[in-house]
């Protein structure tokens, strides 16, 4: 835990309309307090974001729900009591205390507790709500290290707490229940299979819909470098393949990977929970690196997988810039 009057510095700071980089469970958060909105709109300007995709309001603990949600389904209760604090967010209907400029003016409001003991503290110490996306520039590899956001946004915000590497590395499960069946909007740091069991019934994920996830963009979490994607057993060819156009090439996956000697790795273990834990570490580093284009291998589609799989695509997709 953070010392204590680092801690009061940064409700302090919430309090009156300042923007701190929080740490989270997933990813590090660019945090500001939610009921106000001109904090709300240095958010969206220091991230480049346009104020139309929503952020996720971070409550102190499901006891909060009722003063964001105004419609709260046993589904919901039963999600926020087995996941909270933890890797998941919940889309529902607002109540008006969730602003315009929060929510980009919908009728829903996305709500999550963060299961990491520094953010909790802090949300608990502030007593409110605090409007926190992931602490980049709009479109770029989000921050699991205090370190990151420093590189990324340090000269722009009035504090950056460090509470050391993000455990689940990526961003939370985002899960609508304002609506219809429960469905969800972008996969995540809580697996599918975890909703589903809690549910007790499939929950499709829900890829293109009216409400604006910049995580579901075509492109997005994009490093520098071009990214390829391949099977484990394809890995060996497109790196050849690529390497004869001259283009220097890393490679993103695990150790038991046989590559040429002089092509550099990024280790990404094979195991979805621990690819998802370091996944934007090492596509970072390997940006570093100036590489011409990472070929990035594939974990296993079950688990946390599924979440790394999409980053992974979305890294790859070609950039309208
Ligand atoms: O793990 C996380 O969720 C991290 C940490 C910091 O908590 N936050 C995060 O925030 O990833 P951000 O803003 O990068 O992504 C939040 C996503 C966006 O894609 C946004 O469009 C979606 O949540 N979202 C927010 N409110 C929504 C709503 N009312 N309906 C549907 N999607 C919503
Ligand atoms: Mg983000």
């Amino acid at each position: 835990m953070l010392n204590p009057d680092l801690l009061d510095r940064a409700v302090e700071l919430l309090r009156r309309g300042g923007v701190i980089a929080l740490p989270t469970e997933t990813v590090y958060g660019l945090a500001a307090n939610a009921e106000d909105e001109l904090a709300v709109r240095r958010v969206f300007a220091i991230k480049g974001r346009p104020a139309t995709h929503p952020l996720i309001v971070h409550i102190p603990g499901a006891e909060h729900l009722s003063q964001w949600a105004r419609v709260i389904p046993d589904e919901a209760q039963a999600l926020a009591k087995a996941f909270w604090p933890g890797p998941l967010t919940l889309v529902l209907p607002r109540t008006a205390r969730a602003t315009d400029a929060v929510t980009g003016g919908q009728d829903t409001v996305a709500l999550r507790v963060p299961g990491h003991p520094v953010a909790l503290e802090v949300l608990r110490r502030m007593g409110g709500g605090v409007a926190a996306p992931s602490a980049n520039r709009f479109g770029r590899v989000s921050p699991t290290t205090a370190e990151h956001v420093q590189q990324d946004l340090g000269g722009d915000v009035d504090l950056v707490l460090d509470g050391g590497p993000s455990t689940v590395g990526v961003e939370s499960t985002i899960v609508d229940l304002s609506s219809g069946a429960p469905a969800i909007l972008r996969p995540g740091g809580l697996a599918t299979e975890e909703v589903e069991r809690v549910l007790g019934r499939a929950v499709p994920v829900r890829a293109s819909t009216t409400v604006r996830v910049s995580g579901s963009l075509a492109s997005h979490y994009a490093p520098r470098a071009g990214v390829v994607l391949a099977e484990p057993s394809e890995v060996g060819q497109r790196v050849e393949a690529l390497r004869a156009q001259g283009l220097r090439v890393g490679v993103l996956g695990p150790v038991s990977l046989s590559l040429p000697g002089d092509v550099q790795r990024f280790d990404v273990p094979g195991e979805p929970a621990e690819a998802a834990r370091v996944l934007y570490a090492r596509l970072r580093e390997a940006d570093e690196q100036g590489h011409d284009v990472l070929v990035a291998c594939l974990p296993l589609a079950s688990g946390l997988g599924i979440a790394v799989r999409d980053r992974l695509s979305r890294a790859a997709a070609p950039r309208k810039e």
